[in-house]
């Protein structure tokens, strides 16, 4: 797939904008701050909802607007789709497909793209909550059903946790005891399917990561990713899961679902005191992470910075790939923010070689030196302004 154009209005440093984009390479170019990563966020909400430099919408509406559009047409094989995305700050979102309103959530199906960002560093260096990000966005990419399973079950430990505070203070009396065990099926059963979803992502990613990884470094360091799930993972140990588990993860083996249930039961029976003691959900997706190696050493602590961000280029471009191939909307549209200014010139071709085969590749760069030489369809910013597209053409003398 791809986008042909984008129209903003009110969003971030745009009052209004118009860019149309083509098929395979284009560039987004122009000086630091200008715009150019405003853009791309915008053509990435579309995919997740969310955007991939900071949680919430507020941001997104441009100062002193409690509005924000953003509008773009994509073309999936022969046929046009008109995507629109209305953010409130005051009311709930608007979105519409075709001129039809639709659930915000609906956009998701029409549009799949992959990001690389100079804040991918993170996950590999941050938090597990921005890996299980990552793991939960590619789940929902690869099936979009899961985009409510996640949500449905977020809201369950929500709820669950806030019963468990309350039970602090009832302890004991039946009518808890009786609740928590409806909120125990309901996060077990939407748990298991998220768990399933993701091993089933781990292995898949495997080989693609193997591959991207050598090429972009060139030398075969062992990269590896596995799964450190709460449920069976230093639960006897430790009675709690932690945040950084330092055990040696499972493998992401074909365990069934039903084993899966099995031991998410007995991991709740085993914390259930410390969950009322705490007023916490212990254990389930939620507290999960993955691991990420390479020459058999953890990737955060161990790897340098080097290595780290090529790790990260290298999940990115798995997960692109493996979109690809079980896609049947075709290719989902490569995004790459700031990306070459962190590579040398071996790294930037062969990331580039990597990603030409895409239907589209958008990137922006403050320096058009940094981007390897191609046949490039350039779109110039400034201060919130398209300048010029194909500037040669269209705005010679800029
Ligand atoms: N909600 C907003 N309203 C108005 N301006 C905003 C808003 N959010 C961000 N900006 C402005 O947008 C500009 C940053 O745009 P953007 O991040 O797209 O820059 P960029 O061209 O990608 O720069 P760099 O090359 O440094 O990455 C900043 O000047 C910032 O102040
Ligand atoms: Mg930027």
């Amino acid at each position: 797939m791809r986008v042909t154009h984008l129209s903003l209005s009110e969003f971030r440093n745009y009052e209004v904008a118009e860019v149309p984009f083509k098929a395979g390479p284009n560039l987004i170019v122009g000086r630091n701050g200008q715009g150019k990563t405003n853009l791309v966020e915008a053509i990435a909400y579309f995919a997740s909802l969310s955007s991939h430099r900071v949680t919430g919408d507020a941001a997104m509406m441009r100062a002193g607007s409690t509005t924000a559009v953003a509008r773009m047409k994509v073309a999936v094989e022969d046929r046009d789709v008109l995507l629109e995305m209305q953010l409130n700050r005051d009311k709930a979102n608007r979105a519409q497909i075709n001129k039809n309103a639709v659930r915000p959530r609906e956009l998701t199906r029409w549009f799949s793209c992959v990001v690389f960002a100079p804040e991918d560093l993170a996950l590999v260096k941050g938090d597990p909550s921005t890996r299980r990000r990552f793991l939960d966005e590619a789940v929902a990419a690869r099936n979009p059903v899961f985009a409510g399973v996640l949500s449905d079950y977020d809201r369950v430990v929500r709820q669950r946790t806030t019963l468990l505070k309350s039970a602090r203070f009832n302890s004991g009396s039946g009518a808890v005891e009786a609740t928590l065990a409806v909120w125990d099926d309901q996060l077990v059963e939407l748990g298991v399917r998220i768990m399933d979803a993701r091993r089933s992502l781990i292995r898949a990613l495997g080989d693609p990561l193997a591959k991207g990884y050598a090429s972009i470094v060139e030398h075969d360091h062992l990269p590896r990713l596995s799964l450190i799930e709460s449920i069976t993972h230093s639960i006897e140990k430790h009675g709690v899961s932690r945040e950084t588990p330092q055990d040696p993860p499972i493998p992401a083996t074909d365990v069934s679902r039903e084993t899966l249930t099995v031991q998410f039961r007995e991991a709740l029976t085993a914390v259930r005191r410390q969950e009322i003691d705490r007023g916490v959900t212990l254990v389930g997706p939620h507290r999960d992470d993955v691991l990420f190696e390479l020459n058999d050493l953890p990737v955060k602590g161990y790897a340098s910075h080097g290595e780290s961000w090529s790790f990260a280029l290298a999940l990115r471009l798995s997960v692109a790939k493996l979109l690809r191939e079980e896609s049947p909307s075709g290719d989902p549209v490569i995004i790459l923010d700031d990306v070459f200014a962190e590579l040398d010139a071996r790294r930037r071709a062969a990331l580039m070689a990597e990603v030409a085969g895409f239907e589209q590749v958008i990137v922006t760069a403050a320096v058009e030196g940094d981007v390897p030489e191609g046949q490039w369809h350039r779109v110039r910013i400034e201060a919130g302004a398209v300048l010029g597209v194909d500037v040669e053409e269209v705005n010679p003398h800029v």
